[in-house]
């Protein structure tokens, strides 16, 4: 967890703002009026995410996530989810209408937005981790967006996963430990294969500077057909709080 310590603070000055509180807020954007139940324990934190231009575009979207102090990966909004958000706000039109999951979600803020620019989403974590599943229902109402919400654990084939087609798979930072890839991957692999033509679409942190997708898709026979430094689509605006080696790839059979 350590390595990611430093990525935690960063995230609170990369275009988003955040309030540390122990309850829940909605802003003027929609959201609902209903205020979720708060998680049972641990101090919670309110951010603000902007997708528009920084004058205030007339289609501007802002998305509200909580987050936990916890020691959780689900449950804090990771730098490679703003990237990847960030990517699909600017792809917006391709997103509209089409199917989408998330995988490893967490806080959600990709599939999110996919959401509010009109993608029919499923937002899954592991199905073990129940308070994650939990805040990604609490988000979606936050924001008043209706995302499916699943248990989706990399590897295991519960039948719910067979009647998935995404037209696209959305993953931030997904690629964190190494000993999970092969689960991730065969995941990945069968939801590519069991809904033709589909992409996944994932950021990730190049930690090692090796070359780890080329890796990947020999391993897997799968192919990369984009490859973007994670910095080069991020207005400076975002990208000034962040930093480290994020790319962004999309990967097809
Ligand atoms: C580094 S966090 C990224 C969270 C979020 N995508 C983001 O970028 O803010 C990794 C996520 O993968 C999920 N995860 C880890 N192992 C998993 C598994 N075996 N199956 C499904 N999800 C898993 C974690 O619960 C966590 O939400």
């Amino acid at each position: 967890m350590d390595k990611f310590r430093t990525n935690r603070v960063r995230v609170r000055h990369c275009g988003s703002s955040m309030e540390e509180n122990n309850s829940y807020t909605t802003d003027g954007d929609g959201g609902s009026t209903e205020t979720p139940p708060p998680p049972k324990e641990g101090m919670t934190t309110v951010s603000h995410h902007y997708f528009g231009d920084s004058n205030g575009s007339d289609d501007a979207v802002s998305i509200t996530i909580i987050e936990s102090m916890k020691e959780d990966y689900g449950l804090f909004v990771w730098p490679c989810s703003v990237i990847l958000a960030e990517y699909v706000w600017q792809q917006r039109s391709r997103f509209t209408g089409i199917r989408v999951i998330e995988l490893g979600a967490g806080t959600s803020l990709p599939g999110l937005i996919a959401a509010k620019v009109g993608a029919h989403v499923i937002l899954t974590d592991d199905s073990n981790r129940l308070e994650v599943l939990d805040n990604m229902r609490r988000v979606c109402e936050l924001n008043n967006v209706k995302c499916e919400v699943m248990g989706l654990t990399w590897g295991v084939w519960d039948e719910s996963i067979f009647s998935l087609q995404p037209q696209v798979i959305l993953g931030a930072d997904v690629l964190y430990d190494s000993s999970a890839f092969d689960n991730l991957f065969a995941t990945v692999k069968f939801l590519l294969e069991n809904s033709p033509g589909s992409v996944f679409i994932t950021s990730y942190h190049n930690r090692s500077g090796h070359h780890l997708i080329e890796f990947l898709m020999v391993k897997w026979q799968l192919k990369c057909v984009k490859l973007l430094d994670g910095f080069s689509f991020l207005p400076s605006w975002k990208a000034s709080g962040l930093s480290g080696n994020i790319q962004l790839v999309e990967i097809r059979v």
